[in-house]
């Protein structure tokens, strides 16, 4: 790695399951995150199905804000404490305040990150994922999460894999529709990851507050790709075999606050971060 940071390469693209159209007509969920977050780049379908849930659960704009500064600590704790220069994100979503490599590469400009997104509209904007730092790398794939094998082949053009790298799946593992086989796309990346290598988990979460649950249900039945929410129990099995740090799984905003996000309390959003032995 000491190598191919000396010699940054310019940034990379890769398709590996393309995805040719942007559909304007049918809400995404890249889309209206990036509105529940104050973003601009969403269509009138997009807006329409965020309004329609908020205003059943006026609360998920607080989850969508609570679980990006989870990201951010997350990240801020991965290099800034534990040594970590690489990173695979993915679920990488719409560039947005604060991503994955803004906030490690500003501690450490060597960090080397590679986004993944199956959402066209988050290729177009790749652009914006794709600016590093001069010392550090940037990549973006196409592909469905489920692809794990190629999205490795892939992301060891740009990571060298044999060194400890954190995994980001920040709220996509919902979007996978079976906990099964959510659990199995950890297992696999995990697995091809070596020791001192770090998860990174937050889902929206089963059993916190029934008002989430129905607009939730309601979203599923919309259109959009579902989004299934998961219990704690559910998302704490993600960790299965890695050391979990404190506090453990927890909601969100109480995972080591530091006045950033959403005041300390439970809402439907757990995550943690765990090292692999
Ligand atoms: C709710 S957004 C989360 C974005 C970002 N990670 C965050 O936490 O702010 C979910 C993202 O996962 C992506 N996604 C959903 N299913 C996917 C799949 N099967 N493969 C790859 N990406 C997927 C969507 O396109 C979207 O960008």
């Amino acid at each position: 790695m000491s190598e191919q940071a000396a010699t940054p390469e310019p940034a990379e693209l890769q398709r590996i399951d393309t995805f040719e159209t942007i559909d304007t007509s049918v809400p995404h969920s890249a889309r209206i995150w990036n509105y529940w977050l104050g973003g601009k780049d969403n269509h009138p379908v997009d807006r329409a199905a965020g309004d329609a849930y908020t205003d059943v659960f006026p609360g998920i704009v607080t989850i969508a804000r609570g679980s990006r500064a989870f990201l951010a600590r997350n990240v801020t704790y991965l290099v800034a404490e534990a040594g970590i220069r690489q990173f695979l994100d993915v679920g990488t979503g719409l560039p947005s305040a604060d991503n994955t490599h803004q906030v490690a590469q500003r501690l450490a400009p060597e960090t080397r990150i590679v986004h993944v997104d199956n959402d066209p509209l988050v290729l177009a904007h790749a652009r914006a994922l794709l600016r590093s730092t001069p010392e550090g790398a940037t990549a973006y794939i196409e592909a469905d999460a489920q692809d794990t094998g190629r999205i490795l082949e892939a992301a060891a053009r740009t990571l060298d894999l044999a060194r400890p790298t954190a995994l980001i799946l920040s709220n996509i593992l919902g979007h996978v529709a079976t906990h099964e086989r959510a659990r199995s796309i950890v297992a696999e990346l995990m697995g091809a990851l070596p020791s001192g290598s770090y998860l990174s988990v937050n889902d929206g979460s089963a059993g916190i507050d029934p008002v989430f649950e129905r607009a939730q249900n309601a979203y599923n039945e919309s259109g959009a790709v579902p989004y299934n929410l998961r219990t704690v129990e559910e998302i704490t099995a993600y960790f299965d075999g890695l050391e979990l740090l404190d506090p453990g799984v927890v909601s969100v905003p109480l995972w080591r606050p530091d006045g950033t996000g959403p005041e300390p309390r439970v809402i439907g959003e757990h995550g943690g971060l765990a090292r692999k032995p």
